[in-house]
C-alpha cells in the first residue's frame, strides 16, 4: 500500500469518518422520511463556532440526498451575491447532479428558466441574473422566488422525492434576503422544498428578526465532540490500513484535540507524519511518543495558518481587543474587564465586540461574557504580541546603540 494520510485538516476537507453528528444527520434523514411520506417537515438550521464542522455537515446531507434521488445544491453566501444567485447556483448544480432520472424530466422548465431568463423580484439584492447566458426570454413575476421553489416542489412531489437548497455561512446574508427566502419556504409550505443551512452562533437572533416565519425553523448546535468522539475520529480511519493507536497516545491526543474537530484532523495528521506515514506498514502502533514529536508541527502550522489569518482578519482596533482579552486569560472573560483595560467604557468598546462576534474570532458564551472561538487562540495572542514586543525591543536596542 502507498503512503498516504487519511487525516485531512483543512476548511471544508471532508473528515475520513464523521464523528458525533449522528443527531444532526438524523435531522436530515427524518425530514427526507417526512417529505417523501407527504408529511411536513421543518428547515433545518445549524449553528456552529468556526471550524466545528458546520460545511462538511451540509456536504454529508447533500450526499444523503442526492444518494435519494433528490435535488440537493450546496451554495456558501456571501455579501456581494444576492439570493437570487445563490439559489439559482444551488439549482444548476443540484440539477446538474440529478442524471436522467423522473425528476430530471420534470424539471426540464427548470433549466429553460435558468438557462435564459432574468429573475427580478421587489427588493435591490433579489433583481438579479439568474441567466447563465444573456437573458432573452421573459422575466418571472415580481415574487420570482415563491413561486420557483413551489414549481420545484410540486415537480419534486410528482416524482416522489423532494429537492433541498443547502445554504452555508447564512449569517451573510442580507436581511433582505433573508425574509425572501423565510416568505418563499413559507409560499412552498406543505411541498417536499426545504432548505438546510448553517451559519455562527448569533445566527438565530438575526434570523428571528427577518419574519414571523422564523420561528418555525428547526436550529440545533454542531458543538464540541465527546472524548469518545474524538477517538472515533482519529482511531476508525487508520483501522483501514490495520494501524493502531497506544492507549497512552489516544489520551495524549484527546487531551490535545480539546473536543475541537478541527484539532482532530491536525493532530492526527501531524502524529501520523511523525510515525512515519505507517498506511503501509500493517499492524504498526502509534505511540504517545509519536503525538509528542507531532504538537511542534502542529502548533506552527496553527500559528501560520489558523491563527495567524484570524488575527489578520482583525483591524488595528480589533486587535487591541483581543490583546486586551488574552491579556486577562484565556477562558470566561468578561467584556467588562477589557474594555476597562483598553481604557474605555464598555459602552464605548462595545462596537469592537460586535465585529469580532460576527467575525467568528470570538463568542459569547453567556452575557457579557467572552471566549476564544478557537482552543489556544489566546496563548497565540501572547505569543504573537511578545514577539512582536521583543522585535520592537531589539530594533530599539539597534537604534539607540
Ligand atoms: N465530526 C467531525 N469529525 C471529525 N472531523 C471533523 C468533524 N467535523 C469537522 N471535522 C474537521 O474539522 C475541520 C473543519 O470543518 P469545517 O470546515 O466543516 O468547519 P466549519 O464549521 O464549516 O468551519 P468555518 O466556520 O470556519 O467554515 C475539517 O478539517 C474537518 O475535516
Ligand atoms: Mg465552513
Amino acid at each position: 500500500m502507498s503512503k498516504v494520510n487519511p487525516y485531512c485538516a483543512g476548511a471544508g476537507s471532508r473528515p475520513p469518518v464523521l464523528a458525533g453528528r449522528n443527531r444532526q444527520l438524523a435531522m436530515v434523514h427524518h425530514l427526507a422520511n417526512q417529505f417523501e411520506g407527504h408529511h411536513p417537515a421543518e428547515n433545518i438550521v445549524w449553528t456552529g463556532l468556526r471550524g466545528m464542522g458546520k460545511t462538511v455537515l451540509l456536504r454529508q446531507a447533500q450526499d444523503h440526498l442526492r444518494d435519494r434521488g433528490w435535488l440537493a445544491g450546496y451554495h456558501e453566501v456571501r455579501r456581494s451575491a444576492g439570493l437570487g444567485a445563490s439559489v439559482a447556483a444551488i439549482l444548476v448544480q443540484g440539477s446538474a447532479a440529478l442524471g436522467e432520472g423522473r425528476l430530471a424530466k420534470a424539471l426540464s422548465w427548470l433549466r429553460d428558466i435558468l438557462g435564459t431568463a432574468t429573475l427580478s423580484a421587489a427588493a435591490g439584492d433579489l433583481s438579479v441574473q439568474l441567466g447563465l447566458r444573456p437573458s432573452a426570454a421573459g422575466t418571472l413575476p415580481e415574487d420570482a422566488l415563491d413561486e420557483l421553489l413551489v414549481r420545484l416542489g410540486e415537480a419534486a412531489a410528482d416524482a416522489g422525492v423532494g429537492a433541498v437548497l443547502l445554504f452555508d455561512e447564512l449569517q451573510l446574508i442580507t436581511r433582505s434576503d433573508l425574509s425572501a427566502l423565510l416568505h418563499a419556504a413559507q409560499a412552498a409550505e406543505g411541498l417536499p422544498v426545504a432548505f438546510v443551512a448553517a451559519g455562527l452562533p448569533d445566527l438565530p437572533g438575526a434570523v428571528a428578526g427577518a419574519g414571523s416565519y422564523a420561528e418555525r425553523l428547526y436550529y440545533d448546535r454542531v458543538d464540541w465532540l465527546s472524548p469518545a468522539d474524538v477517538r472515533e475520529a482519529i482511531v476508525v480511519p487508520a483501522e483501514e490500513f490495520d494501524v493502531s493507536y497506544d492507549q497512552g497516545a489516544l489520551d495524549l491526543l484527546v487531551e490535545h484535540v480539546a473536543s475541537y474537530p478541527y484539532f482532530a484532523q491536525l493532530y492526527a495528521e501531524e502524529t501520523w507524519k511523525a510515525a512515519g506515514t505507517p498506511s503501509d506498514q500493517a499492524g504498526a502502533r502509534i505511540t504517545a511518543g509519536h503525538v509528542e514529536a507531532a504538537v511542534a508541527p502542529a502548533l506552527r502550522r496553527l500559528d501560520e495558518g489558523l491563527y495567524r489569518i484570524r488575527f489578520d482578519k482583525a483591524s488595528q482596533a480589533e486587535r487591541a481587543y483581543l490583546v486586551a482579552m488574552a491579556g486577562i486569560g484565556d477562558h470566561r472573560i468578561p467584556s467588562g474587564d477589557v474594555a476597562r483595560r483598553l481604557g474605555k467604557t464598555p459602552q464605548a468598546a462595545s462596537p469592537l465586540r460586535e465585529r469580532l462576534l460576527q467575525k467568528g474570532i470570538v463568542y459569547a458564551p453567556a452575557h457579557n461574557v467572552l471566549e476564544f472561538s478557537v482552543p489556544g487562540f489566546a496563548s497565540y495572542v501572547r505569543r504573537r504580541t511578545g514577539e512582536q514586543a521583543e522585535a520592537a525591543g531589539a530594533a530599539w536596542a539597534h537604534v539607540a546603540n
